[in-house]
């Protein structure tokens, strides 16, 4: 697997495993199955958070779950590990304000078994909370070495480049890494997101992103499934030529459209308007997740890209 260097020096593999179900709907020797497969085939970029799972447990699952499984293969220092802060556990906890960030960076330091983050995202934006309060809390932990890098996730463009701004005039750590919800089919824009910054990257941002040089990691990336397993498909993604385009690619080069999906993200970075991005999937199988680890050494053509960009 190819390694890629984010902007603050750290060095990533070009996908990302999502830890998001371990611990809930999947097994614990179902994730650590995972785990040590994506370790053995040269992955080191795990992302977590600390409300993962909620809706299916108390929150506290996933992070749980990576922390015994540090201490029991004793590989946490080959892993960039990424965790967040910022959403709901069952309707308490969600914000950005200096106490919350203090209270669950402490919180997700203790069930993962270390005394650092790599990358610390805010995942979602805090409209309530002054910028100024949220950046500063989280530079904090930057001086305090329990985070390395910080990013932010469910965050619109214009309220990025003020935090950055904020930190900048200030001297605080700024946000490089974003993370949002991208896959290659097209959103129905029209169909609001569950929460209200959980919105589909769009042309405009990945022009952002790219002038920024900020690396976009694609959440949802593979559609819940949705490539392999029309059932899984959400609704909110249009279907038609362009899904035809990709499932025909993919028969033709003898791969899972999930793992062209993979590649297409992964080669996406050599077109013009189009930051690096790095797709984050996970599974509770090693079968699939593997079959769609396949697309991360795959190589496209221009001729293929802009095929698929087109379609
Ligand atoms: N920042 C945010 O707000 C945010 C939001 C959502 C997710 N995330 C992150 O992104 C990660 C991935 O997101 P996600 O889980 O929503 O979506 P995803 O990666 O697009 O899809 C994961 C689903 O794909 C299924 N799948 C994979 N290969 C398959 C195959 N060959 N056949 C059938 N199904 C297949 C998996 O099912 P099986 O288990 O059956 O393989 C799994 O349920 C999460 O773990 C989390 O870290 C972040």
């Amino acid at each position: 697997m190819v390694r890629i260097t984010l902007p603050n020096g750290l060095s990533v593999a070009n996908v990302c495993l999502g830890a998001m179900n371990f611990g809930t709907t999947t097994t614990k020797k179902d994730a650590y199955a995972v785990l040590d497969a994506y370790l053995d085939m040269g992955g080191n970029f795990i992302d977590t958070s600390n409300n993962y799972a909620h809706w299916n447990g108390t929150g506290d699952e996933s992070e749980t779950v990576l922390g015994e499984w540090f201490r029991e293969r004793g590989c946490r220092d080959r892993v960039v590990l990424a965790t967040k802060v910022g959403f709901d556990r069952h309707g308490k906890g969600a914000g950005l304000k200096k106490e919350q960030i203090e209270y669950w960076i402490d919180e997700s330091l203790r069930k993962m078994n270390t005394d650092y983050v790599d990358l610390y995202y805010a995942h979602t934006d805090d409209p309530d909370t002054p910028l100024d309060e949220t950046m500063e809390a989280f530079h904090r932990l930057v001086e305090k070495g329990k985070v390395r890098t910080l990013g932010a996730s469910n965050y619109d463009a214009w309220r990025l480049t003020e935090a950055n701004h904020i930190a900048e005039a200030n001297g605080y750590t700024p946000y490089t890494v974003h993370q949002q919800l991208f896959t290659y089919l097209h959103p129905h824009f029209e169909i609001a997101p569950p929460y209200t910054f959980n919105e589909s990257v769009t042309r405009e941002r990945l022009r952002y992103l790219t002038a920024k040089n900020m690396p976009l990691v694609a959440y949802s990336s593979l559609a819940k499934g949705g490539y392999e397993d029309p059932s899984r498909m959400p609704a909110t993604y249009i279907q038609g030529a362009r899904l035809d385009c990709i499932r025909n690619m993919a028969k033709e080069k003898g791969v899972t459209t999930s793992a062209l999906v993979v590649a297409w993200m992964v080669n996406l970075y050599r077109c013009a308007g189009f930051p690096r991005v790095i797709p984050l999937f996970g599974s509770s199988r090693v079968d699939h997740f593997t079959d769609n680890l396949k697309g991360a050494d795959l190589i496209l053509t221009d001729e293929e890209l802009d095929i698929l960009n087109k379609a």
